[in-house]
């Protein structure tokens, strides 16, 4: 990594549109961007997108816990590109209620960085709601779906 340098480029994905490629390989470990944007509460976002759990969901929120939600689509950088794996090679951290992605393997240089979104439906996670949010991720254990699995 080249400090103050982005270690990855975006372009074409195979998952979905636009993605994240790594510039260089990146060990494990390696914190790599903030996921940044403008801080909203839980209402004030539900207010801007209200069909965030719609059909066709496409907005970058990201809930850090029950009151502040971080809106990538004002603000926001490149990490509001990577794409959703159910085998990512990328966590989301929070840290002191900011969002940091780190990378959870060693991953090669080209290879396309993602995290598992663990997308959560105030609604059960039924299959006609699986169904509605499908993943392309193409791992092995991919399950399907960007919904997380509810306890
Ligand atoms: C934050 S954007 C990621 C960037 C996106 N590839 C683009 O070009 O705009 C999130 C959206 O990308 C799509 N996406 C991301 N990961 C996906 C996956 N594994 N399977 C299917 N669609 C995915 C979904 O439409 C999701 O709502
Ligand atoms: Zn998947």
């Amino acid at each position: 990594m080249v400090p103050g340098r982005l270690p990855f480029a975006l372009g074409p994905s195979p998952i979905h549109g636009r993605g994240a490629f790594a510039l260089a390989a990146i060990p494990a470990g390696t914190r790599l961007i903030e996921y940044a944007g403008r801080r909203l509460t839980p209402a004030q976002a539900d207010a801007l997108y209200p069909d965030a759990d719609a059909e066709a969901p496409h907005t970058f929120l990201f809930a850090i816990d029950d009151d502040i939600v971080v809106d990538a689509g004002v603000d926001g950088n490149e990490a509001r590109w990577l794409n959703h794996s159910c085998d990512p090679t990328c966590d989301v951290v929070i840290e002191d209620r900011r969002l940091w992605i780190e990378t959870v393997r060693d991953i090669a240089a080209g290879e396309e960085l993602t995290y598992d979104y663990q997308m959560t439906l105030e609604t059960r996670h039924t299959p006609a709601a699986k169904r509605r949010f499908p993943c392309r991720c193409g791992a092995a254990t991919c399950r399907g779906t960007m919904l997380a699995k509810k306890r």
